[in-house]
């Protein structure tokens, strides 16, 4: 995943994030239990969000929610994989009857093996990253965005990568389905930040490139931490809504990157 760091575009915005600011506020996070999703999780309680936290793995999340809640943190966590439609309604349906979501950060993601060029990738592989990456995300929206929808309140941030980009790196042969699995969740944001009014309705809906990071994912020499991956996640959410506030982009490091 070398060479995935795209530096670029124009900072929109450098304020520093505001401890408190996100109080009032409940943030679902897919992915939640490890890496770039969990830093995004103790960045938004942090922030004074309440998070919840689902992942597969039960052990895993059982950790990563107690590390939260060891520090006073709000945190609750719920066990789905994201690629089972039936688990995720089941799931969904029971947090939403005691919260109401106002951020969705989808992070749970896998990568595909390295040797899955094209024609060397099975049917199996190809649907299992398809499954997790893109159907995944899919669940995730089509149970959470509704009440954000009517409620004009929701930051909807899905992480991609720069390997899904079809301009650059996107497209450079190689990694097929975990390629091609991003780009279809860039154009999933971009049409659906489309749907809901590019933020005209209360509803903001973007796709981020964490670059590179140290994560089971990333490997531990990845030159960025999972808190720098995380860090424009934060930022995305905690956006006041206003007229000219940007949305359906695809952002690394706070600046709007080509898709
Ligand atoms: N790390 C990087 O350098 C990098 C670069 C670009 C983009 N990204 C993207 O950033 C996101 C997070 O990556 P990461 O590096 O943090 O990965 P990671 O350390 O491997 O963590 C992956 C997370 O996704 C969850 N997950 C995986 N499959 C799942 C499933 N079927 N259902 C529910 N949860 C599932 C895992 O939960 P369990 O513990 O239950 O398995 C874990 O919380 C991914 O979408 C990835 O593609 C990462």
């Amino acid at each position: 995943m070398s060479g995935e760091h795209n530096p670029g575009g124009l900072v929109v915005d450098d304020s520093p994030l505001v401890p408190g600011s996100l109080s009032n506020q409940v943030a679902v996070i897919t992915g939640g239990s490890r890496g770039i999703g969990f830093a995004a999780a103790l960045g938004l309680a942090k922030l004074g969000a309440e998070v919840i936290l689902i992942g597969k793995n039960l052990e895993n999340l059982t950790q990563a929610n107690k590390k939260l809640q060891d520090q006073g943190l709000k945190s609750s966590s719920f066990v789905a994989d994201v690629a089972d439609s039936k688990q995720m309604d089941q799931i969904c349906s029971e947090i939403l009857k005691n919260f109401t979501p106002t951020i969705l950060v989808n992070s749970a993601g896998v990568m595909s093996e390295r040797t899955a060029k094209t024609l060397r990738t099975s049917v199996d592989e190809w649907d299992r990253v398809l499954s997790i990456n893109l159907n995944g995300v899919f669940n995730s929206i089509r149970n959470f965005a509704p009440i954000m929808v009517e409620n004009r309140n929701g930051r909807i941030i899905n992480v991609t990568a720069c390997l899904g980009r079809m301009s650059g790196p996107g497209t450079n042969g190689g990694l097929a389905p975990y390629r091609i699995s991003k780009s279809a969740v860039n154009a999933l944001t971009k049409n659906f930040a489309s749907e809901t009014g590019s933020g005209k309705r209360g509803v903001l809906v973007d796709a981020i490139c964490p670059a590179h990071c140290q994560t089971d994912m990333g490997g531990p020499d990845a030159p960025r931490t999972a808190e720098q991956g995380a860090e424009t996640i934060l930022w995305l959410a905690s956006r006041p809504l206003k007229e000219d506030t940007l949305t359906g982009f695809l952002w690394e490091d706070r600046a709007i990157v080509p898709w």
